[in-house]
């Protein structure tokens, strides 16, 4: 049996002209824990072409959804930016990774730290019932150069409060915190700059990080999350993983440079 499942493209939506996102059919013995990834990508004659993605749709639709990066040399993206409905993909039938909320301890509050494409793992994780059971308060927080790459900003801020089955819990406990680098916004400057300013938790009303209560995933370039790292460690929060929960748990974005 081949480690491979074929799916169809469903739709596709071009955010910017660096950015897009597209969805397509599910295998129903495709199964994911919400927060990985998992292979993707096309036959190109004797070729495969094969890259990691995050999955940003959650583990109970029936539907895949990928967020992406185009570069115009890019042997995959700029191949999978002119997928169209109807086109074909492969998709691996394994997912894994570190972004699971079983990788953390029990906490009060949950930190999404997504910069770019970086974003893509916690739509999964803020679409899950059982992230709302966990944790008090989920913040995510989105960081990009540019307002228009404020990805999903609207199915978060006004879709999920609507949602049938997550409403309840979006309403009362997500914080969305949007911000960007390169262009006048309501939320301004680098992640890391509003954390140690301590300008975002007076922005949200919640506590500067605190080992006991807080847990913390991240996603975005190595410089974004070696720089989480040096910052979280320095505040005494313990790096988790497999098999071993802790404090906050890292992966880098999977884009091509
Ligand atoms: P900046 O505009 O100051 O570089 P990129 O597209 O390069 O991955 O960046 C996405 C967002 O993450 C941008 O707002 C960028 O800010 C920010 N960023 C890049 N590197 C870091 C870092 N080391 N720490 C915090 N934020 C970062």
């Amino acid at each position: 049996m081949s480690n491979f499942n074929h799916e169809s493209v469903l739709s596709v939506h071009h955010w910017t002209d660096t950015l897009f996102s597209f969805t397509t059919t599910r295998n129903p013995t495709f199964r994911f824990r919400n927060g990985e990834f998992t292979m993707i990508g096309l036959n190109v004659g004797e070729k495969r072409l094969l890259r990691a993605y995050s999955v940003a749709s959650a583990n109970y639709e029936d539907k895949l959804e990928f967020f992406s990066i185009k570069v115009p040399d890019g042997p995959l993206t700029s191949r999978l930016q002119h997928l169209k409905e109807g086109d074909e993909i492969i998709v691996s039938r394994k997912s894994t990774g570190t972004l699971v909320i079983d990788n953390l301890e029990d906490g009060r509050n949950l930190y999404l730290v997504g910069t770019g494409t970086g974003l893509a793992p916690f739509l999964s994780v803020i679409k899950d019932p059982e992230t709302y059971e966990r944790f008090e308060k989920v913040v995510l927080l989105h960081g990009c150069r540019r307002v228009a790459e404020l990805a999903y900003g609207e199915m978060i801020a006004e879709k999920l409060p609507k949602d049938e089955l997550l409403g309840d819990y979006v309403r009362s406990q997500l914080i969305y915190y949007p911000t960007v680098t390169r262009d006048p916004f309501r939320n301004r400057g680098r992640i890391t700059d509003l954390i140690t300013s301590g300008k975002l938790f007076a922005d949200i009303g919640l506590p500067a990080f605190e080992p006991a209560m807080d847990r913390v995933m991240i996603c975005g370039s190595p410089a974004l999350v070696q720089d989480m790292r040096v910052l979280l460690t320095e505040r005494g929060l313990v790096e988790g993983n497999h098999g071993e929960p802790a404090q906050f748990v890292v992966e880098k974005a999977f884009a091509e440079r």
